[in-house]
C-alpha cells in the first residue's frame, strides 16, 4: 500500500526583516520579522509526500530531479516532524499506522515550484513551508502552539512565515530551545485585499552571496547590525502592526522602504561588504522616491531581500497600474530581436 498528502505553500515577502541568527543550528533569529504571504498562484511550493513499507529509505526530488536529503536542515525538519507524528487510519484502504510506526517507515517526496525558472527568485521558504505542512498533514501531527512553524524555521527562517496567510509575524522568542521561536499570523489575507504586489525581475541570475552565509557574516562583522536589531527593530514592528491593524499604507510604505534600506547599509557595513541591489535596483528606488514625492504622498513602497530584484507594494489595481506604466516607460521591454541576442548571450541583462 502506499498513502499520501499533497499541499501547497506560497512565499512571503518581508516588510520587516529578518537578518541575522543567535543560533545557527536551531535557526534562532536576533530580531521579530514581519510579512506578507502572496497568492498561492504565482509563486508557490507543491509537495506530494507518500509512505509505503517497501521504500527502502527517505527520497526527495525537487522539479524533477533527485536530491540529497543528508543535509542538516532536512533532516532536522524530518526528525522533529516524526517525533511529533500521531496515528493514521485510512479505513477504505485498510491502513493503519500507529505513531510509533513514522520511525521505521521511509517517505518519498516529490516538490515543484512554480516560479519562472529564469526569475532567480528565491524558493526556500516556500518550499520547507510546503515540505512540513505536508508532512504534518500526512502523519497528523498537531499545530499546538505554533510548533509547526517551529519546525519549518529549522528548514529555513522566513520559512516558518509561509504557514499563514495574509500578514505574520515571526517573534524571536527567548527559549534556547527555539519552542517559542514560531510564526503567528497578525491579519487573514482578508483583512487587507486592496494591496497590490509587483515583482520587477531586475536579475535572473543566482546571487552571489545566500542569506545563510550574507547574515552569518554580517552577525560576525557589522557593528551596526546589534544596534539594528535592539534598538530599532521593536519599535518598527510595533507601529507595523499598527499600520497593518489600522490599514495605514502610508505608514506601512515608510516602515517597509526604511527597513530595506537598513537591511541593505547592514549589507554595506559587513565585512567585506554585501552588494545584493545593483544599478537598477537603485534607480528603481529613484522612480519610486519621485512617483511619491509628485503625488505628494507615499503611494508605493520598495522591498529588495538578498537580490537585486524589487518587490513593489501599491495600495491598489489603480495605483499599481500608474507604477507599471512608469517603470514600463523607464525600462522598455527589449524588442525581439534584442531578446534573441539576449537569449543567445550577446546582452546581459
Ligand atoms: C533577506 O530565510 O533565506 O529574505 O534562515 O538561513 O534559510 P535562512 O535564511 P532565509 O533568509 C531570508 C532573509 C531575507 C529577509 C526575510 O525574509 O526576512
Amino acid at each position: 500500500w502506499v498513502l499520501m498528502a499533497t499541499a501547497r505553500a506560497p512565499t512571503n515577502i518581508a516588510v520587516i526583516k529578518y537578518w541575522g541568527k543567535r543560533d545557527e543550528a536551531l535557526i534562532l533569529p536576533i530580531n521579530d520579522s514581519i510579512s506578507v504571504t502572496l497568492d498561492p498562484d504565482h509563486l508557490s511550493a507543491t509537495t506530494t509526500v507518500a509512505v509505503s513499507p517497501s521504500f527502502k529509505q527517505d527520497r526527495m526530488w525537487l522539479n524533477g530531479k533527485e536530491i540529497s536529503l543528508s543535509g542538516g536542515r532536512y533532516q532536522n525538519c524530518l526528525r522533529e516532524i516524526r517525533k511529533r507524528a500521531g496515528d493514521v487510519e485510512d479505513e477504505k484502504k485498510g491502513i493503519r499506522i500507529k505513531k510509533e510506526d513514522w520511525e521505521k517507515l521511509h517517505l518519498h517526496i516529490a516538490s515543484y515550484n512554480n516560479f519562472p525558472t529564469a526569475a532567480g527568485l528565491a524558493s526556500s521558504a516556500a518550499g520547507f513551508a510546503c515540505l512540513v505542512f505536508t508532512l504534518a498533514k500526512l502523519m497528523n501531527v498537531k499545530d499546538e502552539h505554533g510548533d509547526i512553524s517551529a519546525i519549518a524555521r529549522q528548514g529555513s527562517g522566513s520559512a516558518c512565515r509561509s504557514m499563514y496567510g495574509g500578514f505574520v509575524k515571526w517573534m524571536m522568542g527567548n527559549d534556547a530551545d527555539g519552542s517559542d521561536s514560531i510564526a503567528v499570523q497578525l491579519a487573514s489575507h482578508t483583512h487587507w485585499d486592496d494591496l497590490v504586489i509587483i515583482i520587477a525581475v531586475v536579475s535572473s541570475k543566482q546571487k552571489e552571496t545566500s542569506s545563510t552565509t550574507g547574515m552569518r557574516e554580517s552577525v560576525e562583522t557589522s557593528p551596526l547590525l546589534e544596534y539594528r536589531a535592539k534598538t530599532v527593530v521593536p519599535g518598527r514592528v510595533l507601529q507595523m502592526e499598527e499600520a497593518i491593524n489600522s490599514r495605514d499604507f502610508a505608514s506601512l510604505a515608510r516602515l517597509t522602504c526604511a527597513d530595506s534600506n537598513q537591511f541593505h547599509a547592514i549589507c554595506l557595513d559587513t565585512s567585506p561588504p554585501i552588494f545584493y541591489m545593483n544599478d537598477t535596483s537603485h534607480r528603481i528606488i529613484s522612480l519610486v522616491e519621485r512617483l511619491n514625492l509628485s503625488e505628494g504622498s507615499l503611494q508605493v513602497a520598495y522591498t529588495f531581500d538578498a537580490g537585486p530584484n524589487a518587490v513593489l507594494i501599491a495600495p491598489n489595481r489603480k495605483v499599481a497600474g500608474l507604477l507599471l506604466q512608469r517603470l514600463l516607460f523607464q525600462f522598455p521591454p527589449p524588442t525581439d530581436s534584442e531578446l534573441a541576442s539576449y537569449i543567445l548571450g550577446d546582452k546581459s541583462i
